[in-house]
């Protein structure tokens, strides 16, 4: 269902998609298991693993499936042929950077082969009606030149992302010619394999430490959903006069820009301060509707004050220092309420056109100083 959704409600016959991610973040997982629940003829191309790491892997997710055909190769030639001659529903290639036209003098792996490799599979894809998933190593900030270059052919890029040292993985949409963009699907990785994670809010605020400075929690949209999420800020003294700034889930140039607010709209002097910003769970968040929960977040934790128990932040921070209002207001706090939070922070440009009937206490903000005033405990 996550996997579905992210492709905006299944995957489409003769449409080509892409999963990028870093090794090793599960993405052979994710299509194997993917594979088996596909209700058609499917051929899964390794050039990687051999059929006996590929049975062991399928074993260790229980996946037992008539439907799925090993094709260890990286030949493109032979594949193709394999394609034309089986006719599959679905074909899976892990991955692109290993698979070569014999024609190309580049080795496999250069932007040249991984191009006209995949150009190839897509009109293949297109003359014979099947899908095609092909899978890429990319680096978080798509670095690695090889998959950026085919964003443009497919018809999706989904990444496949999540901290190393968390269970979770997230499949985000980059690029949907037959969906909306993104949209995320959210999965725990177990010992055997990826699970759905279908209440996203709870597990993220599962670990939450209540009576702590520099814990606030706000409500992010990602893609469709809203989803609770903790904030994490740590601030101490700098001793060396070079004052560290860590963000991990966060924008960085986001962080620089909110911290400089800070200074000079709610006068904390984080210049002379380590500041190291999280957002628990190993997500990431882009929207800025979570300025204002990370400012709170940075004041707690400097003037050693909890944020109040119970209260969800939205918001996002002008340079100004005012609170700015956010879009799909009612979903958010709909989300808190939901979660059982008895208060909700919103910007007052949002507060004037709300209609919600519920008993969560909403309190309208016009800028930072009012905010920490009202998420700080004396
Ligand atoms: P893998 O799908 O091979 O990653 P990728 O194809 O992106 O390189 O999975 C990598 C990691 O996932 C590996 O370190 C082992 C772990 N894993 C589990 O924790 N549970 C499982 O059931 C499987 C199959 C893998
Ligand atoms: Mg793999």
């Amino acid at each position: 269902e996550e996997f579905d959704r992210v492709l905006g409600g299944g995957l489409m016959p003769g449409s080509v998609v892409l999963i990028g991610g870093d090794p090793g973040i599960g993405k052979s997982t994710l299509v194997l298991q993917a594979a088996a629940k596909i209700n058609g003829k499917i051929i899964y191309v390794s050039g990687e693993e051999s059929v006996n790491q590929i049975n062991l892997r399928a074993k260790r997710l229980n996946i037992n499936s008539e439907n799925i055909s090993i094709l260890t190769e990286t030949d493109l030639d032979v594949i193709i042929n394999a394609i034309e001659k089986h006719e599959p529903d679905v074909v899976i290639i892990d991955s692109i950077q290993t698979i070569y036209k014999p024609d190309l003098e580049n080795t496999a792996g250069t932007v040249t082969q991984i191009r006209e490799c995949t150009a190839e599979l897509m009109q293949t894809a297109k003359k014979k009606k099947c899908s095609v998933i092909i899978v890429g190593h990319v680096t978080k900030d798509g670095m690695i030149a090889g998959p950026k270059v085919l964003e443009h052919i497919v018809d999706a890029v989904l990444q496949f992302e999540g901290e190393r040292s968390y269970s979770y993985r997230i499949l985000r949409s980059q690029k949907n010619r037959f969906g909306s963009t993104n949209e995320i699907g959210i999965f725990e990785m177990h010992e055997d394999g990826l699970q759905e994670v279908k209440n996203p809010s709870e597990i993220f605020l599962s670990e939450r430490e209540k009576e702590i400075s520099g814990s606030v929690i706000t409500s992010s949209i990602e893609g469709t959903r809203p989803i609770l999420l903790e904030v994490q800020a740590l601030v101490t003294p700098s001793v060396y006069g070079n004052p560290q700034r860590v963000a991990t889930g966060f924008d960085y140039r986001r962080l620089s820009i909110l911290l400089a607010v800070l200074e000079k709209r709610a006068n904390l002097k984080l210049s002379s301060h380590n500041v190291f910003l999280n957002i628990a769970g190993g997500i990431r968040i882009e929207e800025p509707a979570v300025d204002l929960a990370v400012c709170c977040a940075i004041a707690s934790s400097y003037t050693n004050r909890f944020a109040k128990n119970n209260t969800v932040v939205i918001g996002e921070v002008g340079l100004g220092g005012e609170v700015r209002s956010v879009s799909n207001i009612e979903k958010r706090i709909q989300e808190a309420f939901k979660l059982g939070f008895k208060s909700v922070i919103v910007p007052n440009n949002n507060y004037k056109s709300l209609n919600i009937k519920n008993s969560i206490e909403i309190i309208p903000v016009e800028n930072i100083i009012s905010a920490l005033k009202q998420v700080l405990n004396p």
